[in-house]
C-alpha cells in the first residue's frame, strides 16, 4: 500500500476529489497546510484523515520553513507528495528530497502561463483552448515533466470566473488519474527526467474551438 501526504493552501477541491476518488493501492496519510485557515483542512477532517498545520510565518527563511515540512512529512514516509493548490515556492533542497515522487496541478496548459492568474492571462490573450497540467515538481517553477493535460474551450463570454470553473472541473479529473497511475505503479519518473508511463496507449480526443460549423 502506497501512502500520500497532501499539501494544501486553501479551499481543497483538488484535495476533496482525490479524498472521494477511487485510488486503489494508495492510502492518503495526512493533509498538511501552512495557512491554519485553509478550508481543505475541515474537508480533510471529516473524511477522517490526519491534518497538520505549519505556517511560513513561524520560520525566519524559507530553508527552514521547508526543512520543517519536509520534517512533518517524512513522518508519514509517503511514497508520493501531492501539491493540491499549496501556494509556496519550493527550495530546490526540498524538491531534490522528493525527486520523482512530489506532483503538483497548474491551472494552464503548460508551457503556457505558468506563475499565477492563469485564467485572466488566457482570456486577455484570446486564446481559444485553456485547461489545466499535472507535472512533476522540478526545480524550474511550473516546468516539471507533464504527466497528464486537459483541454477546455474558451467561451466567447467568458470571465475568469467561469473558465476557472471549467478548467477546475477537469482538474478535479485528470488528478485523480495521475495519482492512480502512480499508485498502481504504472507512472515514474525516469532517470533521464522524463516521465514514463507504462499503459496500453489510449488516444486523448482533439478539440477545436470555436467548433466547425
Ligand atoms: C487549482 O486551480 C490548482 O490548479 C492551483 O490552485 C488551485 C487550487 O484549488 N494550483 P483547490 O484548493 O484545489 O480548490
Amino acid at each position: 500500500m502506497k501512502s500520500i501526504v497532501i499539501l494544501i493552501s486553501g479551499r481543497g477541491s483538488n484535495m476533496q476529489a482525490l479524498l472521494e476518488a477511487d485510488l486503489p493501492g494508495c492510502r492518503i496519510a495526512a493533509v498538511i497546510s501552512n495557512k491554519a485557515d485553509a478550508t481543505g483542512l475541515e474537508i480533510a477532517k471529516q473524511h477522517g484523515i490526519a491534518t497538520q498545520v505549519l505556517s511560513h510565518r513561524d520560520y525566519p527563511e524559507r530553508e527552514a520553513f521547508d526543512a520543517a515540512l519536509a520534517a512533518a512529512i517524512d513522518q508519514y514516509q509517503p511514497d508520493l507528495v501531492v501539491l493540491a493548490g499549496f501556494m509556496r515556492i519550493l527550495t530546490a533542497g526540498f524538491v531534490a528530497h522528493y525527486q520523482g515522487r512530489l506532483i503538483n496541478i497548474h491551472p494552464s496548459l503548460l508551457p503556457a502561463y505558468g506563475g499565477l492568474a492563469t485564467h485572466e492571462r488566457a482570456l486577455k490573450d484570446g486564446v481559444k483552448i485553456h485547461g489545466c497540467t499535472v507535472h512533476f515538481v522540478t526545480p524550474d517553477l511550473d516546468h516539471g515533466p507533464i504527466i497528464i493535460q486537459a483541454a477546455v474551450p474558451v467561451l466567447r463570454d467568458d470571465t475568469p470566473a467561469t473558465l476557472a470553473a471549467r478548467v477546475l472541473h477537469e482538474e478535479h479529473r485528470i488528478y485523480q488519474q495521475a495519482v492512480r497511475w502512480f499508485c498502481n505503479g504504472h507512472l515514474h519518473l525516469g532517470a533521464d527526467g522524463k516521465v514514463l508511463l507504462n499503459r496500453i496507449e489510449q488516444p486523448g480526443a482533439s478539440l477545436i474551438s470555436p467548433g466547425l460549423e
